[in-house]
C-alpha cells in the first residue's frame, strides 16, 4: 500500500521523505492556509521536494474554470495530480482533464456511488473522507470496502486513496481492505512507526550492551 502524507507544510513533507516511506502528498486548501505562505510558494517548495504525486485542489466552482484551473496546476509538474472536488461540474471537468492526460483526484467523496461516477468519469484517483464520516456516527470505512468491491466487479483503474485518517487503526483496517493508498496528517504517519515495547526492548538491549566488556 503507498502512504501520502496530507499536509502542505513543508517541514513535515521533508522529515517523511526523510524516514524513505513516502510515496506522495496531498495538500487542500485549508493545509496550504496554515502555511502562512502564499498557494504558489507552497507548491513549488513541495514539487521540488516530492518525487511521488503531489495533489493541488482546483477552487473554481464552474467546469470551464475547473479545467482552465487544472492546466495551470498541471503545468507546474509532471508529478502533479488535481484534485477537484466531487459535483456535477467537478465531473464534467474529470472527464475533460482525463482526456488530456491530466492526472485527476476526485475529493471529498462520502458515499460509494460517487466514487463509481469519479471511476466512469476517468478520475485517476478517488478520495473517501472516513474520519469525517466516524465522526457523524457512521462506519467511514465501510465506504472503502463497497469502492473496493465497485471497482472490482467493473475493472475500474481508478485508485482509492482512504483520506480524513485519523488514527493507526484506520490504516490497518484499509490495507487488509485492500486499498490502493491511506494519507494521513503528520502525527498518525509518525504514530505507525510508534510501540510501547519497541521503545521498552531497544531500551533493555542499550542497557545490557553496557555490560558488555569493553576488552
Ligand atoms: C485528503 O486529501 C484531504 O486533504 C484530507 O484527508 C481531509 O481530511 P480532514 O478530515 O482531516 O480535513
Amino acid at each position: 500500500m503507498k502512504l501520502f502524507v496530507d499536509t502542505a507544510l513543508i517541514e513535515e513533507i521533508t522529515e517523511v521523505n526523510r524516514w524513505g516511506i513516502l510515496d506522495g502528498v496531498t495538500t487542500n486548501p485549508t493545509h496550504v492556509s496554515k502555511t502562512g505562505k502564499s498557494a504558489q510558494k507552497v507548491y513549488e517548495e513541495i514539487l521540488r521536494t516530492v518525487k511521488g504525486p503531489v495533489s493541488l485542489e482546483t477552487i473554481a466552482e464552474d467546469a470551464e474554470g475547473i479545467v482552465r484551473e487544472a492546466r495551470e496546476l498541471a503545468a507546474k509538474a509532471d508529478n502533479v495530480v488535481v484534485k477537484v472536488p466531487i459535483t456535477c461540474d467537478g465531473l464534467t471537468a474529470v472527464k475533460q482533464l482525463n482526456s488530456e492526460g491530466i492526472k485527476t483526484n476526485v475529493t471529498v467523496v462520502f458515499s460509494p456511488l460517487q466514487a463509481l461516477l469519479a471511476a466512469k468519469c476517468g478520475a485517476t484517483y478517488v478520495s473517501p473522507f472516513i474520519g469525517r464520516l466516524d465522526a457523524i456516527g457512521h462506519t467511514g470505512m465501510e465506504i472503502v470496502q463497497q469502492i473496493k468491491a465497485i471497482y472490482d466487479n467493473y475493472d475500474y483503474s481508478t485508485e482509492i486513496i482512504v483520506a480524513s485518517i485519523r488514527h493507526p487503526l484506520h490504516v490497518l483496517e484499509a490495507a487488509l481492505i485492500g486499498a490502493d493508498i491511506c494519507t494521513m496528517g503528520f502525527a498518525t504517519m509518525k504514530q505507525l512507526y510508534d510501540h510501547p515495547l519497541t521503545d521498552l526492548g531497544i531500551e533493555r538491549f542499550l542497557n545490557d550492551w553496557k555490560k558488555v566488556p569493553k576488552e
